[in-house]
């Protein structure tokens, strides 16, 4: 078995930092040591069978997104990256592991979909990965088939209040969904938008010649994310099931969500990096010589981009300081402009939902740390510890530990990084909704389970490196 020292870095916790060599055997972490530390006598430096030098350089436990969509059928099209491409990505960016929603259509098997899932994935993924499974047809099968799913691993169920006819589930359905959750001790995910509004707004925008991206925006008002993000707290409340309210994005509903959390309940809230730096005026809003007024539908997803002018974005961040908001996923759901968003060119509700943001998530987050708006402790806790609490692989992953998998991170404050298609986007989509982001820091080397898979050359990994996640219960819970 390999054996690798990541000597001389900063080594950085959700609760501290400090100077330390992490010792690598084989899949896992052996220890963490003072730097400079010999064993048995020998120096490590000389015995072992790789050095990476992390001088002035931060280690982090590997990232991990909570919500990826790879392959998703959605919106009459399919998510532009695979599980091969997107998880690549996620590699270059120090993500080191992804939970990606197996999608259950109506009239669809739960378990036939958990299996197809498995079969998109093996062999493919260059980074570990688990799955959630999206619930959009609860009737006895689909409940049933959650205590099967639990004892595989999938301990994390969403549910949508948006999307009629497609993923939509009725406050009975909910319940239902909850009541069983509550019984087998299952996360319940909730997309917490009410549907019935947005779908009027929609149809009367559209009547009204409101048909640029633009009026996506318009047409998901935060009063409908306030509105769902409490129906979801209260059939929550009344079942006893912990809540996972995904990618939030509007302040109203971070005030539900904290004073659920007040109350004592289990609430919890994930937000994603569009919502931190993104805005409807700005970008949904956005025009250009190419696109025109449909600029805007690169960054068309649900929720939607909120308006600056209202401080949404302000107050997102802040939310992730008081952990009233606990974590940040990307929601990664790319699509390409050219033969996907474009279905959507005279009518906005027919592009398809989503942004790519997979590969740049642990930058996009480290920038908050240089712009003094998190602690770097914070930034690890929201990026990894966080997420592998909440979703059940605390300990495996998560920390720097030993006993725990030798996902690693080095990181250099002193690179730098500019993010663009053309600049370093390794994801599978012809435009990027990061263009021009530019990040005082850069991901020096990833190690996904002992095996460096980024260095100084690149990605140096191979497809099939990552492995299926067999995740436990929450370890969040209050
Ligand atoms: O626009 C989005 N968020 N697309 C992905 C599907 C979802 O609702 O998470
Ligand atoms: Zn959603
Ligand atoms: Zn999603
Ligand atoms: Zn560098």
């Amino acid at each position: 078995m390999a054996t690798t020292l990541i000597a001389g870095g900063t080594v950085v916790s959700s609760t501290g930092r400090g100077a330390a060599d992490v010792l690598v055997d084989g899949e896992q972490i052996a220890a963490v040591l003072q730097p400079g530390s010999s064993l048995l006598g020998s120096d490590l430096r000389a015995s072992v069978d790789r050095v990476v030098d992390a001088t002035g350089k931060y280690v982090f436990p590997g990232g991990i997104d909570a919500h990826t969509h790879m392959e998703m059928p959605f919106g009459g099209t399919n998510a532009s990256d695979t599980f091969e491409t997107g998880t690549r990505a996620a590699a270059w960016g120090g993500t080191t592991t992804i939970v990606d929603f197996v999608v259950q259509y109506p009239d669809q098997n739960v378990l036939d979909q958990y299996r197809l899932w498995h079969e998109k994935a093996a062999g493919n993924c260059a980074i570990d990965y688990g799955f959630h499974q999206i619930l959009s047809d609860v009737q006895d099968a689909s409940l049933t088939a959650m205590d099967e799913l639990i004892d595989e691993g999938v301990t994390s169920f969403k549910l949508f209040m948006a999307y009629k006819g497609v993923f939509l589930s009725d406050d009975g359905q909910i319940l239902r969904a909850f009541q069983k959750g509550a019984s087998n001790g299952a996360m319940m995910m909730m997309h917490a938008e009410n549907g019935g509004i947005i779908d009027v707004l929609v149809q009367q925008a559209l009547a009204r010649g409101e048909t640029t991206p633009f009026f996506h925006g318009t047409t998901r008002p935060w009063q409908a994310e306030e509105e769902a993000t409490h129906r979801a707290i209260m059939i929550a409340h009344l079942t006893g099931v912990p809540l996972y309210v995904v990618h939030v994005s509007a302040k109203q509903a971070v005030a539900q969500i904290a004073a659920a959390r007040d109350f004592g309940l289990n609430v919890f809230g994930e937000t994603c990096p569009q919502y931190l730096y993104l805005s409807l005026e700005e970008q949904l809003g956005a025009r250009s010589d190419e696109w025109g007024d449909f600029e805007g539908a690169k960054w068309v997803c649900s929720t939607p981009l909120r308006a600056r002018a209202d401080g949404h974005q302000d107050h997102m961040w802040q939310a992730l300081r008081t952990n009233d908001i606990q974590m940040v996923s990307t929601d990664h759901c790319p699509f390409c402009m050219k033969g996907q968003k474009d279905m959507g060119l005279g009518d906005f509700s027919k592009i398809p939902n989503g942004i790519g943001s997979v590969e740049h998530r642990m930058d996009l987050l480290y920038q908050g740390v240089v712009d003094g708006r998190l602690t770097l402790e914070r930034f690890v806790e929201i990026t990894s510890t966080t997420p592998a609490r909440m979703f059940g692989m605390y300990g495996r992953k998560g920390v720097i530990q030993p006993g725990a998998d030798a996902d690693l991170v080095v990181y250099d404050p002193n690179g730098h990084t500019t993010i663009g298609v053309d600049a370093t986007h390794h994801m599978n989509m012809d435009y990027s909704a990061w263009e021009g982001f530019e990040i005082d820091g850069h991901v020096d080397t990833v190690l996904s389970r002992g095996k460096v898979i980024v260095d100084e050359t690149g990605y140096v990994g191979s497809k099939g490196d990552g492995r299926y996640i067999k995740r436990g219960l929450s370890q969040y819970l209050i």
